[in-house]
């Protein structure tokens, strides 16, 4: 893949750091010195397991919460605490689509209605060319003009995820983060909503942060990936050259899928250890309680995220060789 210039860089998040103060007087550290560089009209994974801080990244690029530090800069301009108009204003340039858009969508309005809503914040649309609006929408993401007239409860679960990408188009932003987007999906149904991503993205420039939880999938494609593992970062690499990972993390995450040309008895590798409470990062390395090549620098020292070759950056003390399946 070609490597975008770093002129085509968007959004950058600097150094971002996102603590919850807790009951007690305790910390929950959900995103710890965290950055990303994201340019325009690719796609970018966030990959790694359950509570790692990947809805926490996106929330806090989308202005949902201020980080407790670090910065986002979206075209070299800080948006890191957006307030009133300035904030909503913003969402104009990064829209969101969620897992389950039956909980973002209204049960009681139209499809026509929830399409065409934000242009109605926005004063961008008159009503009376609304219906003309939200067919062109429907269109845009392969579904017929007449859903319009539907509710959200009168289609499957892949049509609602295109009612929720058309949503997100209406206001032609740059920046559409979807978390966990397809996760909930069958997977041919998954397989159609990537195609019409990938298919938008090309045809409009659209940038895409994607969350996901499944590696393999999203190295199908993804440009950039970043895995990441109780807050942070541990290893950045481009999509198509994931049998490069060197992380232990990476690696691991790699091999514990199931395959059907899967030996009968061979095991599907899973991660040792139980993954720590985000209350009690381990000293040193995060991942270290679980990674069997873990030595005693691992424990004293927290690896900084260094350029191990181009587009691949790597937080470990001791980069692995080569994957082994
Ligand atoms: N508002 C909050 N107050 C306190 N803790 C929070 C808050 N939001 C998130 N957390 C905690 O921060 C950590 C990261 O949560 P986050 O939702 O970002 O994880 P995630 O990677 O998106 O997980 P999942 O894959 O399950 O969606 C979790 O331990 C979560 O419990
Ligand atoms: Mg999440």
């Amino acid at each position: 893949m070609p490597d975008p210039k770093e002129s085509d860089v968007i959004l950058r998040v600097e150094h971002m750091t996102k603590k919850f103060p807790l009951s007690g007087g305790r910390t929950l550290t959900a995103c710890d010195d965290v950055s990303l560089r994201v340019r325009k009209g690719e796609t970018v994974a966030i990959v790694g397991e359950s509570g790692c801080g990947k809805t926490t990244l996106l929330k806090t690029i989308m202005n949902m919460q201020p980080p407790t530090s670090g910065r986002i800069l979206l075209h070299e301009k800080d948006i890191t605490n957006l307030t009133g108009e300035a904030r909503r204003e913003n969402c104009r340039h990064i829209q969101m689509v969620f897992q389950d858009p039956t909980s973002a969508f209204n049960p009681k309005m139209r499809i026509r209605d929830i399409v065409c809503e934000p242009l109605l914040n926005f004063g961008l649309l008159k009503r009376k060319d609304m219906a003309a609006k939200a067919r062109e929408l429907l269109a845009q993401v392969d579904l017929p003009a007449d859903f319009a007239e539907r509710y959200p409860h009168n289609m499957s679960g892949g049509q609602r995820q295109r009612v929720a990408v058309a949503r997100a188009l209406a206001l032609e932003p740059e920046i559409i983060a979807c978390d966990e987007a397809t996760s909930a999906l069958d997977v041919s149904v998954q397989d159609t909503i990537i195609r019409l991503l990938v298919r938008l993205q090309r045809e409009k420039g659209i940038t895409y942060l994607f969350i996901c939880h499944d590696l393999a999938l999203v190295s199908l494609f993804s440009h950039r990936i970043a895995v990441m593992y109780l807050g942070s970062i541990m290893e950045k690499l481009d999509g198509d050259r994931l049998e490069e990972a060197r992380h232990p993390y990476t690696q691991a995450l790699l091999k514990a899928v199931f395959s059907t040309d899967q030996e009968k008895n061979q095991k599907i590798s899973i991660l040792a250890g139980d993954i720590p409470s985000p209350l009690d990062i381990p000293s040193g390395c995060p991942f270290r309680n679980r990674c069997e090549h873990c030595r005693d620098m691992c424990e004293k020292k927290k690896p900084a995220l260094r350029e191990l070759a181009p587009n691949h950056s790597i937080a470990c003390h001791y980069p692995l060789e080569i994957v082994t399946k």
